[in-house]
């Protein structure tokens, strides 16, 4: 059977990778979470100094955009996909709030994106994936066979987001997280290079009322339906 390609593109913490996850597990296709390389990167510029006390410095983070490396390898015992920097497994390190605070001004900047999204592509020739993120129907893969433009009210979000940063044990207030939420999604729609908006063609899904299950069901039909067209 032809193997499609699916961007799954939204606001922070609409569960894009959940959906994404499920989705490539039940397709047998890859999945590629991009915030993954953007919180990476942001994590790499907090280690070498890039950022402190609040400011940013996108010219020494440009400079060294040649010493990053991101992968991605298999965790053996969940199956999951964890993200390498420069070797390292960073999976845990990179969903702190504090690089949930500052991965948004990186990913403003067009060298950085430029670098991630080409890498995007080649790991897509293949077809047969499930990327998710803010800019995969509109710039990463533009003709995708399946777009999906997933949203929810901030507070839902906000909510969902406490609740799996309190489970992992992180010290954190719900106002916080709310605050955060609410600045991504302004940074990320008003930033000039590649803001998060609607693709064309793709499928817009509010999910503030919708269990996860009764979502699955209608993407996985959705995904069922393209791949059945080709
Ligand atoms: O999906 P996430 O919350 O882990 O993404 C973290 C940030 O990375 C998000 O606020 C904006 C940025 N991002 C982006 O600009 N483009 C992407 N394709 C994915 C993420």
């Amino acid at each position: 059977m032809g193997k499609i390609t699916i961007a799954i593109d939204g606001f922070s913490s609409t569960g894009k990778s959940t959906i994404a996850k499920q989705l490539a597990d039940w397709l047998d296709y890859i999945y590629v979470d991009t915030g993954a390389m953007y919180r990476a990167v942001t994590l790499f510029a907090m280690r070498n100094n890039f950022i402190s006390s609040e400011i940013l410095d996108s010219q020494g983070l440009i400079s060294s955009l040649e010493n990053i490396s991101i992968t991605f390898k298999k965790n053996q015992k969940t199956g999951i996909a964890e993200v390498y920097l420069n070797g390292e497994n960073v999976e845990k390190q990179i969903r702190t709030l504090e690089v949930s605070e500052f991965v948004s001004p990186v990913a403003t900047i067009s060298e950085v994106r430029k670098k991630l999204v080409h890498q995007q592509q080649v790991m897509g020739q293949g077809k047969g994936l499930v990327m998710d993120g803010r800019d995969i129907g509109t710039v990463v893969f533009p003709d995708a066979e399946l777009k999906i433009f997933l949203d929810a009210s901030a507070e839902k979000r906000a909510q969902r987001r406490y609740k799996e940063l309190l489970e992992r044990g992180d010290d954190i207030l719900y106002k916080d997280v709310l605050e955060n939420v609410i600045e991504r999604d302004h940074i990320d729609s008003t930033r000039e290079d590649s803001p998060l908006r609607k693709a064309e063609g793709a499928i817009e899904i509010n999910n503030s009322e919708m269990n996860l299950e009764d979502q699955f069901h209608i993407i996985l039909q959705l995904a069922k339906d393209r791949i059945a067209g080709r």
